[in-house]
């Protein structure tokens, strides 16, 4: 799928992954439209990649995804795709019964719920278009969990699922559907700041060369690092990957 000339909206587009592509997809003349609840790093992202179109929003409340859907048809009525990669991590002990769960923000709404209702607002649009593109963001930790983040995990776990139905909802329109599972991106706010090079990890520059090319290619599940791995997995062998990726905290 040509990835020039596009007018293409990522949710959390202010930091990490989404602002890598962001950059990356203005440098190869697309419009590019970004969210983030932060009116500062909304800013910052703009500073740095100028050209960028930020709106600010929270995607876990109902209300702003409509606004947001509103602001999107009325100002880029020409959008023709939709990338879902704005999430939050949290460590949740269920030991402590609902004390974590309730004290935080909801995993499930940014994780799952918006991907959910962005994708069902904009796909009426997006199926106008010559060739257009959803392209849902889960994660390896949706194939094998981390037991520390529980709710993380099974949002991406759900996410893997609901992209998979999709592509084959919209099989016969013009709207193609992509899931990106990355691996460990170090240098992103997803643990609230960024973080020192880990061993199998990638930097968020390099997880947005590998999902530009693999969009290109039409390659509708895009790995990177050991993800391809872990998607493939025999139950076995996924069983074991899990314990010893979980032995520090069981
Ligand atoms: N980093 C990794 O190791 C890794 C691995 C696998 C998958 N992923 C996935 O990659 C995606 C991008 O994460 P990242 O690592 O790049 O993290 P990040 O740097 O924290 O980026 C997350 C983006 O989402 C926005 N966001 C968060 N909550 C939001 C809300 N309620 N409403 C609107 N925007 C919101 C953030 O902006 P504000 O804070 O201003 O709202 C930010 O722009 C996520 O789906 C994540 O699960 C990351």
């Amino acid at each position: 799928m040509e990835m020039r000339k596009r007018t293409i909206f990522i949710s959390g587009g202010s930091s990490g992954i989404g602002f890598a592509l962001a950059k990356k997809l203005i440098g190869m003349g697309n419009k590019v439209i970004i969210c983030g609840r932060s009116a500062d790093k909304l800013s910052a992202a703009q500073e740095s990649a100028p050209g960028i179109h930020a709106i600010r929003c929270d995607i876990s409340k109902k209300a702003d995804i409509e606004s947001l859907n509103e602001s999107i048809v009325q100002k880029f009525p020409e959008v023709d795709m939709l990338i879902n990669n704005a999430g939050i991590q949290r460590q949740i002990d269920f030991l402590k019964g609902p004390e974590d769960l309730l004290s935080g923000e909801d995993e499930i709404q940014v994780n799952l719920r918006a991907h959910v209702y962005l994708s069902a607002y904009m796909i009426p649009i997006l199926a106008k278009r010559m060739e257009s593109a959803i392209v849902n963001v889960s994660s390896g930790l949706g194939f094998i969990p981390m037991a520390r983040y529980p709710i993380y995990s099974a949002t991406k776990a759900a996410i893997h699922s609901f992209t998979m139905s999709l592509r084959s909802q919209l099989s016969a329109t013009n709207i193609k559907v992509f899931e990106v599972i990355p691996p460990i991106v170090y240098d992103t706010c997803l643990k609230g700041k960024p973080q020192p090079p880990a061993e199998n990890g990638i930097t968020a520059e390099e997880m947005a060369d590998i999902i530009v090319s693999g969009i290109e290619d039409n390659k509708y599940e895009i790995t990177a690092g050991q993800t391809k791995k872990w998607m493939e997995m025999p139950k076995e062998e996924a069983d074991r990957t899990f314990q010893t990726i979980n032995k520090k905290i069981n």
